[in-house]
């Protein structure tokens, strides 16, 4: 049972009341659709609170993996971005997958596979003994030439599970930071984005490579030179004038911000673990959750006794999915909505997000 309602939504200012009315209906007509044509709706953190509400799940990207595979329902409407659901298609094949907007992308996965080869054949050239670890945040054709997926909420775990001592880290530089951190690897930088000179950049990380080895670090993280345009915006500045502000209150981060930001924060999270942090933490009240907005909508909700800063920023394209595209992809199924993934390619990729889950617990 959802604590989003028309009430809640008022109440916290995130419906006006002339809204309220065509909310009700949709929400009627959709619950309907559902029941009536067996359907099954999950939906990531970041999505609308309208559309939350009338989710049967909601999860950060690994818990929408995991439930992938036991949805036992006609047809699925995936409220996330397309990677998500081509994820949910990736894992179980045999039940149609479809997605309420086209426009559902995210900056992150636009990554060409050709590029990947050549980087896996540099760093063979090298003589590097790594493993390509790739986040979900990418398209099938790229997990499958991984050796395993990660999301924010195990990419450190996996990278270490995967026994090898250097990580092809593919695409997010921020989130790759982090896995060194915590892997006790060395963080080599990515190169300029649209810009990979192999002269050049074997040039920039030979010094670093041998700094730690000098340093007995584990091995090496190379950063692929991907950033999300909505966490790679924050700034320290939104860190220190809240640090300033209100000394008292708790400073979580999602691990897509750049390095010098996870650096000033009490936590780096994915987004499930953010909502489980505030709830573990009842003795604090004031909290700066810097991520996309949609969560701390969420968070506010569900949590009315405590303050949320506002220092989120929107991703247009999780927003790209509402109540009404929502209600017409289970009404008439358009086939341009369905996702799939050309049979050879799924493969791959299915092994990849599968050794993540038997990684990762
Ligand atoms: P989570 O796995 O933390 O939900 O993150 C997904 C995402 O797209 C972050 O921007
Ligand atoms: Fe992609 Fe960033 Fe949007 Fe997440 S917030 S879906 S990483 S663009």
């Amino acid at each position: 049972m959802s604590l989003i309602t028309v009430e809640s939504l008022l109440k916290e200012r995130h419906l006006r009341p002339e809204e309220a009315p065509r909310v009700e209906e949709l929400w009627a007509e959709i619950r309907r659709l559902k029941k009536e044509r067996n359907a099954f709706v999950p939906a990531h953190n970041y999505q609308v609170p309208e559309v939350q509400a009338v989710a049967d799940y909601l999860g950060d990207s690994f818990e929408l993996a995991v439930k992938s595979r036991g949805i036992d329902s006609a047809f699925v409407v995936f409220c996330g971005v397309r990677f998500m659901a081509e994820g949910c298609y990736t894992l179980a094949p045999e039940r149609p997958v479809y997605v309420p907007s086209l426009d559902a992308l995210c900056s992150l996965a636009e990554v060409d596979e050709d590029d990947v080869l050549e980087r896996q054949e540099f760093l063979r050239a090298l003589g590097r003994d790594f493993a390509t670890l790739t986040y979900v945040n990418t398209y099938a054709a790229v997990k499958a030439l991984s050796d395993s997926c990660c999301t924010s909420s195990n990419a450190a775990t996996i990278a270490e599970r995967l026994g090898k001592p250097d990580i092809l880290f593919v695409p997010d530089q921020n989130l790759a930071y982090q896995v060194a951190i915590k892997t006790k690897r060395m963080y080599l930088p990515p190169p300029d984005p649209h810009a990979f000179h192999p002269k050049e950049y074997r040039e920039m990380v030979e010094p670093l490579i041998r700094e730690g080895e000098r340093q007995g670090l584990v091995g090496n993280v190379f950063a692929w030179e991907g950033a999300c345009h909505v966490h790679h915006q924050m700034t320290e500045a939104d860190i220190e004038s809240i640090r300033r502000q209100d000394p008292e209150a708790a400073i979580v981060v999602h691990g897509e911000v750049k390095p010098s930001l996870q650096r000033l924060a009490d936590a780096v999270l994915s987004t499930a673990q953010m909502i489980k942090y505030v709830a573990a933490h009842p003795e604090r009240k004031k909290f700066a959750i810097l991520t996309e907005c949609g969560l701390i909508v969420r968070m506010e909700l569900e949590h009315p006794e405590k303050q949320f800063y506002k220092s989120c920023r929107l991703c247009q394209y999780m927003k790209a999915n509402t109540l009404e595209n929502l209600l017409e992809t289970l009404r008439d199924r358009p086939p341009e909505r369905l996702v799939t993934v050309p049979e050879e390619v799924r493969v791959g990729a299915q092994q990849a997000m599968q050794r993540m889950i038997d990684l990762a617990s």
